[in-house]
């Protein structure tokens, strides 16, 4: 049985996901919109990855003996400077997507809840995972810029991130 308190936090969690998941979208869009085409397959996978995410937590709490809740849809941020400033709005909410899930981490300590601390694990390990893909895209800027033919070379490294992660298991 999951603990209330412990309930609450992860249906607060829920709304992050589903607002990390419809923000992806709109860079998706605002890729494709702008020609970017690794890029825009990238964030359209981010968005399902985000829902993904989402649902596995609307599950966990029903399967629980909890009540999930569904959030509504939040409108997501639509227009960009540039792709660098998509890649920093992805980092920066993948950091507060972190924080989030710490703070879980140690409500489930505080509260015992032992089932959740196993189960939010996997949650620990795909924000590392995340973290460490934005940064890596946000180097990569910082090394070539967004210029010109630095934008296609920015677009390849972006497919072969999408390569690279699309072999992992979910
Ligand atoms: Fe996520
Ligand atoms: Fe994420």
């Amino acid at each position: 049985m999951l603990n209330k308190k412990v309930e609450k936090a992860i249906n607060d969690h829920i709304v992050k996901e589903a607002d990390a998941s419809n923000a992806y979208l709109a860079m998706a869009s605002w890729c494709e919109n702008f020609g970017l085409r690794e890029s825009t397959e990238f964030y359209y996978e981010q968005s399902i990855e985000e829902r993904g995410h989402m649902l596995k937590l609307v599950r966990y709490v029903n399967e629980n003996d909890g009540r999930a809740h569904i959030p509504a849809v939040k409108k997501p941020k639509e227009d960009f400077e540039s792709i660098a400033e998509v890649v920093d709005l992805s980092l920066e909410q993948e950091i507060a997507v972190t924080k989030s899930i710490h703070e879980i981490v140690a409500l489930c300590d505080q509260e015992k809840d032992y089932g959740t601390t196993n189960f939010i694990q996997w949650f620990v390990q795909e924000q590392q995972e995340e973290e460490s893909l934005f940064r890596s895209l946000k180097d990569m800027i910082r090394m070539i810029g967004i210029e010109g033919v630095s934008l296609i070379m920015l677009d390849n490294e972006i497919a072969k991130l999408r390569q690279a992660t699309a072999v992992e298991p979910n």
